[in-house]
């Protein structure tokens, strides 16, 4: 498949056409961005990692009956995908208080929730992807509601499977970042990424942060981290 005009630059990939008007070629970059751009960085290597580890994880969703946008796996940073409409919602899944929930509510970050928790952002840069609740979503047509429901549920069963998948693999999923689009007929399916820049992974037995926070709250060892848990995934998820 050729790779054609570049049609975005994102803070952590870039988009471009192909010869078929419903596929894209995404390629990972190694620049990472945090506070709405505001901390600009490398991850040396990272581009990689989160190509290679997002479609490992969609295609193992895919088995589990949700629909993503992984066509096939081009090369280390470039993956061809479903072209999509992006419906401009965060939806952040949560196990366990971090970030800005223990920021916003006062509950100390490592509280374990009884029933995941589901959220969405509206995505808009401009904003700051500012926290909306879905009628609000609706009111501004963002999306209807059966999608939104669609995307709740989706989002949960995502939650299910990677969750065991990580376990398996030492790692605690506390919480993460979805994105979903529209195909042409209107279907929902899973886009973006699922990497250790959108999730928040936990080493089970230490606690260690084993994701993008590293860089976030300056903790060091990022690349390390990154490539740690892309080691176990390979080892455990066969
Ligand atoms: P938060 O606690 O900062 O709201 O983040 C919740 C999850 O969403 C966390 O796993 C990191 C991920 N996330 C993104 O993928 N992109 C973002 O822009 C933000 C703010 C968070």
């Amino acid at each position: 498949m050729q790779k054609k005009e570049q049609l975005y630059e994102g803070k952590a990939k870039k988009v471009y056409a192909t010869d078929d008007p419903d596929l894209l070629i995404v390629a990972y970059k190694d620049d990472a961005t945090a506070f709405n751009g505001l901390k600009k960085g490398t991850i040396c290597g990272k581009g990689v990692i989160n190509n290679q580890m997002s479609n490992r994880l969609m295609q193992r969703l895919e088995r589990e009956g949700v629909p993503t946008h992984l066509v096939k796996e081009l090369s280390e940073r470039e993956t061809l995908v479903r072209r999509v409409e992006i419906v401009p919602l965060e939806v952040i899944v949560r196990n366990i208080a971090a970030g800005s929930f223990s920021k916003r509510y006062g509950v100390p970050e490592g509280v374990v929730f009884d029933a995941p928790t589901v959220e969405f952002s509206y995505k808009n840069d401009a904003l700051g992807d500012p926290l909306i609740n879905t009628s609000h979503a609706m009111a501004m047509h963002l999306a209807r509601e059966d999608e939104i429901e669609t995307i709740k549920r989706y989002a949960l069963r995502v939650n299910e499977v990677l969750r065991a998948v990580w376990a398996d693999c030492g790692v605690t999923l506390v919480d993460f970042k979805l994105e979903f689009g529209r195909l042409s007929d209107g279907t929902i399916i899973l886009a973006d990424e699922i990497s250790p820049d959108t999730c928040r992974l936990w080493d089970s037995k230490t606690g260690k942060k084993l994701d993008k926070d590293r860089f976030r709250r300056d903790l060091g060892d990022v690349e390390d981290a990154y490539t740690e848990v892309m080691r176990r995934l390979c080892e455990h998820d066969a």
